[in-house]
């Protein structure tokens, strides 16, 4: 049992070795950034950038601006603030809080910063250093579920910065900021392409069910913007190689297809019980297949379809994680079978597949992207998208791909609305008798647009006249 779990460990270093040597050679890990302008005080005015945390709900296409508050104690945000949402506005305008690196995770002083009414949080850095992306912690310390609770935006600014706004905040300056997300998401064109890397293994805790659980809430958007020609959405699923030397060992027969050329961790970690890495591995070709053969058909959008019916019907827990289930998947989804076959090739044969080989070499950092490492990954427009795998929070980030005006409609429903219309009509058109108006609310903010009533087109600047 001793060698049987030395080698394991063994072999499972030597997996994240390969990895990692890919990653040095040539990839990196790329911080994603907002700006950040201080409008006020005069002698401060200034931008500069800030890392977005990779939770909560960053603005993407979106800007706030607000009121810099600096606690005068409990500054590291690691307790829960005395009082009643202290940081609650007390104008128009929200406040952002200005909190200290250090003591606790990042996602808690956020999450205790939006107990306390704060609209964003900002982490001042407590080293002169590159900014860095604030990450989430493992799942597993997170026992009462605050991180999926997180839905403002937050941001690591420097050192220096932050002491010039403490200082001001010190000597009774009012601080105003605008954060800005809208260059954070590139939006060129009227497409917007992404990916989304991800496992058919649905027995990995906490990180599996929050993938599942977003495919399965996301699925309708998705749909809707794949069919309308708005997306092109792309799947793709991270496989490992074993090393030369490795080839022969039982390890690498039982986690890898193609001899030792595509692998996956075994589920259980256990080689002798239940699924094996390799039933995993060649679960992920097929429903990189499923995507290949539909999308060659125009009918990109049944993979949503097949990976959640899959993952119903099929699933590990239940047993019923095989070939037999996946095809009677398939064969309610009107999927031609034999093309999905031809396309995963014979896990058995000592040679390359096209498909598997592909994906290795996109797991690598390109352009604007780094390399691919954990799992999930969500990439939108070629930037790594930040912030929680949550339907409405994608969408946003999404949406914000777009090149203006050519959002979908899907963008402009109230599923993603900001309330601003509520307050004032937007202070836009409205008329006084019927309930008519030109006020609608978006993900960028609210628009003023002439409305269409019943067949009616309403014509003129939708801030002052409106006419049918
Ligand atoms: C899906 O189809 C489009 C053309 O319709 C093509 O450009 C794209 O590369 C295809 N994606 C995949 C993953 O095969
Ligand atoms: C306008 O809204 C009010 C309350 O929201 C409602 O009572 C009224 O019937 C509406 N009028 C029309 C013409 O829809």
């Amino acid at each position: 049992m001793m060698t049987f779990m030395a080698s394991l460990r063994e072999f499972i270093a030597l997996l994240m070795v390969s990895t990692i040597v890919v990653s040095c050679v040539d990839g990196r890990f790329v911080v994603e950034k907002s700006s950040i302008s201080v409008l006020s005080p005069y002698s401060l005015r200034s931008k500069h950038d800030s890392a977005i945390g990779n939770f909560g709900v960053p603005d993407y296409g979106g800007s706030m601006v607000g009121s810099v508050v600096y606690p005068s104690k409990g500054s590291s945000g690691c307790e829960p603030f005395e009082g009643d949402k202290p940081f609650k506005p007390r104008s128009s305008r929200p406040n952002i809080l200005l909190l200290d690196r250090g003591e606790c995770y990042f996602a808690l002083k956020v999450w205790n910063g939006q107990q306390a009414g704060a609209a964003a949080v900002l982490v001042a850095d407590n080293i002169d250093e590159p900014l860095i992306t604030m990450d989430s912690p493992e799942a597993n310390i997170d026992s009462d579920g605050y991180i999926e609770k997180i839905g403002i935006p937050s941001a690591l600014i420097d050192r220096s910065f932050s002491e010039s706004l403490k200082k001001a905040l010190k000597d009774s300056e009012d601080v105003v900021v605008r954060l800005d997300w809208r260059e954070s998401m590139p939006h060129p064109d009227e497409r917007v392409e992404y990916e989304f890397w991800t496992n058919s293994n649905d027995e990995c805790g906490t990180r599996c069910d929050e993938q599942m659980n977003f495919v399965k809430t996301f699925k309708g958007h998705a749909q809707i913007l794949e069919k309308g020609g708005y997306t092109q959405f792309t799947p793709h699923y991270i496989t490992w190689y074993c090393p030369q030397a490795f080839i022969l060992s039982s390890q690498c027969k039982s986690q890898c297809i193609n001899h030792g050329r595509y692998c996956a961790p075994d589920p259980e970690q256990d080689f002798g019980e239940g699924y094996q890495g390799k039933d995993v591995v060649f679960e992920n070709l097929r429903q990189l297949c499923v995507h290949r053969v539909a999308n060659e058909s125009k009918r990109s959008w049944v993979w949503w379809d097949f990976v959640t019916d899959f993952h119903i019907r099929c699933s590990m827990k239940k047993k019923r994680y095989s070939k037999e289930c996946a095809e009677d998947v398939m064969k309610s989804l009107d999927l031609p079978i034999e093309e999905i076959k031809r396309c995963m090739g014979d896990p058995e044969a000592d040679k390359e597949n096209q498909v598997l080989k592909t994906e290795q070499e996109l797991q690598v950092g390109q352009g604007s992207r780094g390399d691919i490492t954990i799992l999930p990954t969500l990439v939108i427009n070629n930037i790594q998208y930040r912030g929680k795998l949550a339907r409405a929070a994608v969408l946003k980030a999404i949406c914000a791909g777009f090149k203006e005006t050519t959002d979908p409609p899907i963008c402009l429903s109230g599923d993603l609305e900001t309330n601003e219309c509520l307050e004032r009509n937007g202070g836009c058109w409205q008329d006084s008798k019927s309930n008519i108006t030109a006020c609608k609310d978006t993900y960028r903010g609210r628009v003023c647009e002439c409305p269409m009533v019943n067949g009616v087109k309403y014509r003129g600047d939708g801030y002052t006249s409106c006419e049918a």
